[in-house]
């Protein structure tokens, strides 16, 4: 069953930022991209970096520390580790595959961004 809690107000990130909130004990990146907020993990899956921390150009978010890239709306991965070089990109794949993140549902609601934890 979903646990939908508010974030904050839904004018809370102008449009093409995003940042870490906190919903109850879980660490999620808030995004607002194309006029929609998305939510995800706020680890990146390879080493756990902050990706409020990274860069956000549309809607793929880039790892601060070895620049994997996420699909916001999906979670999709959209290259692993890409800042390594050739080798070291090879050896931290063997070690870490690819992965995307955990999306969780978003909605706006009596001027509150919400984002769903749990199960739908
Ligand atoms: S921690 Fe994100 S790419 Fe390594």
């Amino acid at each position: 069953m979903a646990d939908w809690k508010p974030v904050g107000p839904e004018d809370m990130l102008a449009d093409g930022t995003m940042k870490e909130v906190q919903v109850g004990s879980t660490a999620i990146l808030l995004v607002r991209a194309g006029g929609t907020y998305y939510a995800a993990q706020a680890r990146c899956p390879h080493m756990k970096a902050h990706l409020a921390r990274g860069t956000l150009a549309q809607f793929e978010v880039t790892c601060p520390a070895h620049g994997s890239r996420f699909d916001i709306r999906d979670g999709s991965n959209t290259a692993w580790v890409a800042d390594l070089p050739g080798i070291a990109q090879k050896a931290a794949r063997v070690f870490a595959k690819p992965k995307g993140l955990q999306t969780y549902p978003t909605r706006i609601q009596d001027g509150q961004v919400w984002v769903a934890i749990g199960d739908e």
